[in-house]
């Protein structure tokens, strides 16, 4: 599966450049950073400061927001990189946008990551690597390989190293009790899954938890948006008497009052990874992106 040329070029596009200082040295990857600019009106444009002919490349271009300009971002390097004469491109995307809208919820609605990952593959991208996207099930129906690498136990290794290691660990739904069983079989502690469902036209998250009796407690998801979920969760552990409780997450959108909204119900601290950039990311993914670049080296 893995490209078999004497190095390989990692283009770091517009959006993952902030992840460029963290990445360590690997032998036989050449960076390039992207050139970009956007105009006046709004549109994006790409250059390659060097010859990419015959290459392979490896794409660095996260799909947070403004997630429909980055992904344009993704398909003008993708495009350009193959125009060019580029023998191979694979797209590294921490985030990948567009994953929550898996299915058609109500009657008539796009199934848009399908739309996104018809149209990565239709550019030419071989492969994707993502981290803890949001629907695991959507690698099984892609027509691009998407590798999804799991962030659970970067998370478990910076709760320990903040001293959280022995706390209670919360999620919600059934793919959040995988994430909670993994940090938790991680740390050694105990874990519990909520049931949340949200009202598809008022955003209402509600909230069913069994009783917890804990000290300390760190619910976990995968993705903080309005931060809706999480507020509930923390506000019914603080209502069951949980004296602290913090809010760990991978992806930190953290849109509108997400902040004051998990912080209003009760939480501690907002713990975040830095797939997107943001000002709660406390620990990094980039040993992932590593592994992606490795795993295409070999
Ligand atoms: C749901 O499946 C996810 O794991 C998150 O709980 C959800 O996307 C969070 O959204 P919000 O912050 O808007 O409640």
């Amino acid at each position: 599966m893995g490209i078999t040329a004497i190095f390989v070029i990692l283009a770091v596009g517009p959006a993952s450049r902030y992840l460029l200082g963290k990445l360590p040295r690997i032998d036989g990857l050449r960076i390039m950073e992207v050139e970009h600019k956007i105009f006046p009106d709004g549109e994006s444009y790409i250059r390659f400061p060097e010859e990419v002919s015959g290459e392979d490349l490896i794409v660095l271009q996260g799909t947070h927001p403004p997630q429909d300009r980055h992904l344009i971002q993704a398909i003008l390097i993708g495009e350009n990189a193959l125009d060019l004469g580029a023998r191979s491109i694979v797209l590294v995307s921490p985030y990948l946008a567009y994953a929550r809208q898996d299915k058609r919820f109500l009657d008539g609605e796009a199934v848009s990551i399908k739309t996104i990952l018809k149209t990565l593959h239709q550019v030419g991208y071989k492969r994707i690597y993502t981290i803890n996207i949001h629907s695991p099930w959507i690698a099984e129906e892609s027509p691009i390989p998407l590798i999804d690498l799991r962030a659970e136990k970067i998370l478990a290794k910076y709760l320990k190293e903040i001293g959280l290691g022995d706390s209670f660990i919360v999620s919600m739904g059934k793919k959040g009790r995988e994430m909670a069983r993994m940090v938790a079989e991680e740390l050694n502690t105990d874990y519990a899954s909520a049931k949340s469902s949200r009202d598809r036209r008022t955003g209402e998250v509600k909230i069913e938890l069994g009783e917890v009796s804990a000290e300390k407690a760190v619910v976990v998801d995968d993705i903080i948006s309005t931060g809706g979920t999480m507020a509930s969760v923390v506000k019914e552990l603080k209502r069951m008497g949980v004296r602290k409780v913090y809010a760990a997450c991978i992806h930190a959108l953290l849109v509108g009052g997400a902040v004051e909204k998990i912080m209003g119900s009760g939480a501690e601290r907002i713990i975040a990874s830095d797939t997107i950039p943001n000002s709660y990311a406390e620990y990094s993914i980039i040993g992932l992106v590593e592994e992606a670049i490795r795993r295409e080296l070999r």
